[in-house]
């Protein structure tokens, strides 16, 4: 592995990206313990603007908003150039889905256009009760009015991101560190 200067940038709404990428850290620092490979890592929310400057890889993280990584993170990716990133993400959606294979996709292409995409990590993250009423109180017929189905997709999501989406998101991000 290359690269001994990580940074780990987030957007986070709700709280359950800024989780995922504390599991990422603490999942990282644990993988890394005791040898002498260990990065200097920093995490920051993306309000701070980190300079990425000094970091041989930067771990960003976003949640999904209408389809795509929500605007902040869209900003802070566009501003990178000619850096190795790592993505990692929550959403309402299952992260097998169709549509989570999409906003994957689209992150992705976003991320790509100046620099090297190493990865994409999604999980689900639970979905803002007001915006779960909002479905509810659509009329039926309503693309977003709320289902059965869905309302079962909500209350899975509120359940996450839990122990195994950070662990699992840590061994993701480790590995696309690891490709370096
Ligand atoms: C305004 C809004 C738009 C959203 N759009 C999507 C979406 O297009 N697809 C999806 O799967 N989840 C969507 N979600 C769910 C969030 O992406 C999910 O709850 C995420 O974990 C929130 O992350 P945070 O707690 O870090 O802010 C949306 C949530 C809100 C509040």
């Amino acid at each position: 592995m290359k690269g001994r200067n990580g940074l780990i940038v987030y957007s986070s709404k709700t709280g359950n990206t800024r989780k995922l990428a504390e599991g990422i850290r603490q999942g990282l620092a644990e993988a890394f313990a005791g040898t002498d490979e260990a990065p200097e890592l920093r995490i920051a929310a993306v309000e701070e603007n980190p300079d990425p400057a000094e970091a041989d890889w930067v771990l960003a993280g976003f949640w999904a908003d209408r389809g795509t990584a929500d605007a902040k993170a869209q900003q802070y990716l566009k501003s990178l150039e000619g850096r190795k990133i790592g993505l990692f993400g929550t959403l309402g959606a299952y992260p097998d889905s169709e549509h989570a294979r999409d906003i994957g996709a689209r992150v992705r292409e976003l991320a790509a256009e100046k620099n090297i995409v190493l990865g994409c990590f999604l999980c689900q993250g639970k979905i803002d009760p007001a915006l779960t009423e909002r479905f509810k109180n659509l009329p039926p017929g309503n693309p977003h009015a709320m289902t059965e189905e869905r309302m079962e997709r909500h209350r899975e999501a509120a359940k996450h991101p839990d122990e195994n989406d950070l662990r699992a998101a840590a061994a993701a991000c480790l590995a696309m560190i690891k490709s370096l």
